[in-house]
């Protein structure tokens, strides 16, 4: 009997080559932690660490692992890619569920484009009324900026490619991949 054919290609057949691999990640996101807890040695209470999801999942936790401070994590999911384009429109899936009012918040992004993403969400939390909203983002594509947001701390300035794996998906897959892959 033929084998019925595969719903998705497996890992080891994942598109693309290999941009950055995971020692490579794993270094950054350590200096990243130290990076971060020189800035908020003087918190009045706990940081809230706010996973944008789904992207960031993978690297909000072990960046959270490295990070030595009391800390508090909640989630926010936005969605504005179709396959491999931006369609510039922020929609919010799913809000806070926890008030902000007077807290630290850290948003934890996987890559930062355009900037629609992120100015959406600076103004939406900012909303909130919080002490302070800082943005931590592992991938930054800067020469594709629309918007002139603030970006506090970044892992890599990575060129004009669509990147895929440690969280960041191409139409839903590859978020599994332990290393970040380019697409031609
Ligand atoms: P922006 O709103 O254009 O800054 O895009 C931000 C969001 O688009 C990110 O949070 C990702 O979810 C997604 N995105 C942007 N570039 C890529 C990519 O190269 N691969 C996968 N997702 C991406
Ligand atoms: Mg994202």
């Amino acid at each position: 009997m033929p084998k019925a054919a595969p719903l998705s290609p497996p890992l080891s057949e994942a598109p693309g080559a290999v941009l950055i691999s995971r020692p490579e990640i794993d270094k950054r996101v350590g200096e990243l932690a130290r990076e971060i807890r020189a800035r908020y040695l003087d918190l009045d209470s706990p940081l809230i660490l706010l996973c944008i999801l789904k992207g960031s999942m993978f690297f909000l936790s072990d960046l959270a692992r490295q990070l030595d401070l009391p800390l508090e994590i909640e989630c926010i999911a936005v969605r504005s890619y179709e396959g491999k384009e931006s369609t510039g429109m922020v929609e919010l899936v799913k809000d806070v569920s926890m008030p902000l009012r007077n807290r630290h918040v850290l948003m934890v992004e996987d890559i930062v484009d355009t900037g629609e993403t992120i100015r959406f969400l600076q103004e939406h939390i900012g909303q909130h009324n919080p002490s302070s909203v800082r943005l931590v983002t592992l991938l930054s594509k800067s020469s594709r900026r629309v918007r002139d947001v603030s970006v506090d701390f970044v892992g890599f300035d990575i060129p004009n490619r669509f990147v895929i794996g440690y969280g960041l998906d191409l139409d839903g897959l590859y978020r599994n991949l332990p290393e970040i892959r380019a697409l031609d």
